[in-house]
């Protein structure tokens, strides 16, 4: 479907220069964010897009921005049926997911097969903010492992119980609600996942304290561009912070992921633990 035509059929020419010119497809709901002035527009733009786009069954507006602890924004459906629940489908994993009230997005698909792809038999891996499971469903598809994985939105962890079951991961995938710097994994872990950009550098204690010599934190962030080489600054920040809570580190792959707002990007980094101190 092009966006563009189908909006054109429907919005008058003054409102068109503010038209969305992205969506997001999660299973078979579609997701639009739409200026205020096109918002009494909303359902007659839901129709015509419910026409033109076979597998899609409901058209929903994003309303705010993603805010509070679950990274969620209020979403209001605008056409086809009253749903908010759906089954998106990824590189052979089911994500069943209600969009209006966990995370989830399709923009970290690469992202979840790339780490997934890291990741060996008889791994125990920690997943610090797991939400439904889009890393760690992948991850205890392609490797016989164990993956905590931690988050403190009750339907977040609802949905990644019932994922589980539909992608037959039990006893590799073990849900834990709650603040992930309050769980202690019952033993040292060889990879941890931090995948909150705006607050992993707070919790990179508890990561420091979890993972063994030899193990890897794929770690994410918010990087500003303004000149210079913000993925090096961002390896400085956080290979020095390690070093301060007694962890000697090495980033051996980073990389700016895709830009979230005017000059800021989503950046991970995957580092490897050499060596730790603490204790001493
Ligand atoms: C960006 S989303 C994670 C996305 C998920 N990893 C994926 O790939 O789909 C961040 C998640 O962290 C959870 N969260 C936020 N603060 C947390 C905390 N202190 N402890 C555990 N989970 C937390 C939110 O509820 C949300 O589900």
């Amino acid at each position: 479907m092009e966006l563009r035509q189908v909006l054109e059929k429907v919005l008058p020419p003054n409102v068109l220069p503010h038209a969305p010119k992205r969506f997001e497809v999660v299973g078979d709901i579609l997701i639009l964010r739409l200026r205020e002035s096109l918002l009494p527009y909303a359902s007659k733009i839901g129709e015509a897009i419910l026409e033109e786009t076979p597998g899609v069954k409901v058209v929903a507006v994003r309303v705010g921005a993603v805010a509070g602890e679950e990274r969620v924004s209020p979403l209001v459906v605008v056409a086809g049926e009253q749903r908010t629940e759906t089954a998106h489908r990824e590189y052979g994993c089911l994500f069943k997911v209600d969009l209006s009230k966990v995370y989830f997005t399709t923009k970290l698909s690469f992202e979840h097969q790339r780490v997934a792809s890291q990741v060996r038999d008889g791994e125990t891996v920690l997943n610090m903010f797991s939400g439904v499971g889009g890393f760690s469903i992948p991850i205890a598809k392609r490797a016989d492992c164990r993956v905590y994985s931690v988050d403190l939105n009750p339907y977040a962890i609802r949905y990644l119980e019932e994922n589980v079951r539909l992608n037959r991961v039990e006893g590799r995938v073990i849900p834990v609600l709650g603040d992930a710097a309050s769980f202690t994994p019952p033993v040292p872990i060889d990879r941890v996942l931090m995948p909150l950009p705006l607050k992993s550098y707070s919790y990179l204690d508890h990561a420091a304290r979890t993972i063994k010599s030899g193990g890897t934190i794929h770690y994410y962030d918010v990087i500003v561009e303004r000149g210079g080489s913000p993925i090096e600054e961002l390896k400085r920040k956080v290979t020095g912070r390690l070093r301060e809570l007694g962890v000697e580190a090495e980033v051996v792959y980073g990389r700016r992921m895709r830009s979230i707002a005017p000059r800021r990007s989503l950046a991970v980094l995957d580092v490897k633990v050499r060596a730790q101190f603490w204790g001493e």
